[in-house]
């Protein structure tokens, strides 16, 4: 709980020593910070502080101009400096749906398909376009920064905020963000790429030390924001809470400075997670250059540092203009007028079509799927058929206006979903929802609950009337802690019976039974997937989840989309499963990634590992031939590329997606088998339609780190480009060679 004051007045004798007040321009911000007191300094770097549950007495809360933002920062009127607003988060904009003494009006958002849902599209087109609606609220609303997005890397199947990023694979993550980034800041609001970086667990996340090699650090954890910041310059970036090898990331010169500015030339604004980090003074060093949400202890260290002389001015006055340079682009310095009537029901439908396109296809045994017209009658299981999850909780969350269920989705698609089974879960679920508890710690999700258990002669008589059985598993999960084998990653015991009792009724009657996965990360399907004849992973959609759910079931969307993340056999297999949360177990103090760059299909693919589903998987109602592979030259000078041309030699419209892996020569370093360097997905092809892809490569996308040069290098020798429809399932090779070693430079 913090107090703190609207804005920054400083005393008139406190204005004398001040100069002139300038006022604040795109072109004047030298002279700004120049006229400004060390107080006002201070409180430029440090944000307005932010409340915490209910009022209390004696403590008052920043004004909000948004109200339910995360945070904002000061404003000095006399030099014309605004107060800028920062909102969440990664799948919509987070704020309060209503406000004090204003009921006549809501304030309500989209909740968009979370990042593990979008990634699976492999289509940066359409995430952009996503980015495009979600800024669109931002700039409707008269915030300044959306909190978004978030890329860590999925490197553990367990982490809690999975649903919020994007892969376990840095290209994929880092060009997802770059199209989320430029589609919000098409609006002309911002956006914060977060957490940088290697915000991997939620277990001890304020503290956990996370020792990490440097080669993983750079190819792995790294790399993906690399990539973003130079494809999108996002306006500003949140350092994350945990440390790297013994460093706060907020207080750590090597990744902000070094890494962050000197490497990737990056312009914009740094800014600490939440309360991130201990110690303002090393933050103000570093280069963390804004202190979020910012308390007055804060501002009181960095204005006792300057004057006792362990904070250099200078320094001060570098992160002050920084922190400016921010403030000069925003809707709020720009008075821009908003309206505050974003135009939701177009977004909804932007929601729908990208969950819908984006889903991925795990299992269709025997064309199960697209449902059939005859197959109208559905029996839909599962609590979270009726209850689905558009995404997770914490930060990520959305206040969105509605939610359709799956039962809704399917009606309005034409289908009748079996009045018996809703009747029972309704009933069911209203009477558990009442004893859940009414409010709770924003961290905190309420105990999940159980499946309901069906009589034997309710199971029967659905798979007599029926014609087919439709069963959604959920999970949710959010900030503040990471989940578990047990009843999370694997089935709990009441799913595992409920998949058994359904599967054994239907398949007596010679009826098929799908399963949808509403979930934000990979989970255990291996044990049970041989029981049901389709599996569609839907994640976490969205609120048109129901609808969206029902486009692919109905066929009026081809699914297209293809894992992002690896589907392992067991949690045993994953490469961190034994370091991962970290040691010691009841409290972790640090963790070790010990895999190094070996994290999902790098891991799977170079042990030849089996997995449930490999990243890149996906299937369709059609079928793609891909003919003609070429690249432009047998030799890589300065980029080379490589033409495909796919065509839909299927019966139905349906867009496909080449993938490019790279197999290297491990001279110097050891290598994974291969490495995703380039994707492509087409425009919807028609039947017989084909469409000719180029992909190509640069000279980065050849090298690894080497730790001992410092430097990104790539080995001369022979290079093989693997056309694949996953990182499994190769389709064409072709062979390329690079006559002399590159040094590239970090
Ligand atoms: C989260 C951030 C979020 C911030 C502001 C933190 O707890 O880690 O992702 O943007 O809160 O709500």
């Amino acid at each position: 709980m913090l107090a703190a004051c609207a804005s920054y007045h400083p005393s008139p004798a406190q204005q004398m020593h001040s100069g002139p007040s300038p006022k604040l321009r795109a072109d004047n911000i030298p002279q700004v910070v120049q006229a400004m007191t060390l107080k006002e300094k201070a409180h430029m770097v440090v944000g307005m502080g932010m409340r915490f549950g209910p009022p209390k007495p004696g403590i008052t809360a920043p004004p909000q101009k948004v109200a339910g933002e995360a945070g904002s920062t000061y404003a000095i009127p006399r030099l014309g400096i605004p107060s800028i607003v920062m909102c969440d988060g990664p799948a919509g904009l987070r704020i309060l749906p209503y406000r004090k003494g204003d009921s006549s009006k809501s304030y309500y958002c989209t909740a968009f398909p979370v990042a593990s849902l979008l990634a699976s599209s492999w289509d940066p087109a359409l995430i952009r376009e996503v980015g495009k609606a979600m800024g669109s609220e931002v700039r409707a609303y008269g915030a300044d920064i959306l909190l978004a997005p978030a890329m860590n890397i999925h490197r553990n199947p367990l982490g809690g905020r999975n649903f919020e990023y994007y892969s376990e694979d840095p290209l994929i993550a880092g060009r997802s963000a770059a199209a989320m980034i430029e589609g919000i800041q098409s609006n002309g609001v911002g956006t914060s790429l977060k957490h940088f970086d290697a915000n991997n667990q939620e277990t001890s996340r304020n503290t956990i030390n996370e020792i990490i090699s440097e080669r993983a650090w750079h190819e792995i954890y790294l790399r993906g924001f690399g990539i973003a910041i130079h494809e999108a310059h996002p306006w500003t970036v949140m350092s994350s809470y945990n440390k790297i090898n013994g460093l706060y990331a907020s207080e750590n010169p090597e990744l902000l400075d070094t890494v962050l500015r000197r490497h990737w030339h990056y312009q914009g604004l740094v800014m600490t997670d939440w309360f991130g980090g201990k110690d303002p003074v090393a933050q103000m060093k570093a280069g963390n250059e804004l202190l979020m949400p910012g308390t007055p202890a804060q501002v009181k260290s960095i204005e006792d540092a300057v004057k006792n002389g362990s904070l250099p001015v200078s320094v001060l006055n570098r992160n002050v203009a920084r922190v400016l340079g921010a403030v000069v682009k925003t809707p709020s310095f720009h008075h821009v007028a908003y309206s505050n009537h974003p135009d939701l029901k177009k977004d909804a439908e932007v929601d729908r079509r990208a969950a819908s396109e984006s889903m991925v296809l795990l299992r269709n045994e025997a064309q199960t799927l697209p449902l059939k017209p005859s197959e109208n009658q559905v029996a839909l299981f599962g609590n979270t058929s009726y209850h689905l999850i558009a995404g997770g909780t914490g930060s990520g969350h959305v206040n969105k206006a509605y939610m359709i269920e799956l039962n809704q989705g399917l009606r309005d698609a034409g289908f009748a979903p079996d009045a018996a089974l809703e009747h029972s879960y309704g009933q069911y679920l209203d009477s558990a929802k009442a004893r859940q508890p009414k409010t709770l710690p924003w961290w905190k999700l309420p105990p999940p609950v159980p499946e309901l258990q069906l009589s034997t002669l309710a199971l029967q008589q659905a798979a007599q009337k029926d014609e087919v059985a439709v069963l959604t598993i959920g999970r949710i999960s959010g900030e503040g802690s990471d989940r578990t084998v047990k009843d999370y990653f694997n089935l709990s015991s009441r799913e595992q019976a409920l998949i058994d009792a359904v599967s054994q009724a239907f398949h007596e009657q010679h009826k098929k039974v799908i399963v949808v996965l509403n979930i934000g990360s990979a989970m255990n399907v291996a044990s049970w997937r041989d029981k049901v004849d389709a599996i569609l992973l839907a994640y976490q959609p969205g609120q048109e989840a129901g609808h969206s759910i029902a486009d692919v079931l109905s066929g009026k969307v081809d699914p297209s989309g293809r894992l992002a993340t690896s589907f392992p056999m067991r949690y045993q297999d994953v490469p961190s499963a034994s370091s991962f949360p970290g040691t010691p177990k009841d409290k972790p103090i640090q963790v070790v990634y010990k895999e190094g760059i070996y994290v999902g299909y790098r891991y799977y693919d170079t042990h030849q590992m089996q997995v449930a589903y490999p990243f890149g998987y996906g299937l369709s109602y059609t079928h793609f031939r891909w003919s003609g592979a070429k690249l432009s030259s047998s030799v890589f000078h300065r980029e080379i590329s490589v033409r495909v041309t796919v065509t839909n030699s299927g019966s139905r419209a349906g867009k496909d997606v080449v993938e490019l892996y790279l197999h290297a020569p491990a001279t110097t370093l050891d290598k994974p088998v291969h490495e995703l360097k380039a994707y492509a997905k087409t425009r919807m092809l028609a039947p017989g339609q084909s469409q000719t892809l180029t992909l190509v490569l640069h000279p980065r996308d050849l090298a690894s780190y080497d730790p001992v040069k410092q430097d990104w290098v790539a080995d001369a020798g022979t290079y093989q480009v693997q056309l694949s429809r996953s990182s499994k399932d190769m389709v064409d090779s072709l062979t390329f060679a690079l006559n002399r070693v590159l040094n590239l430079g970090r």
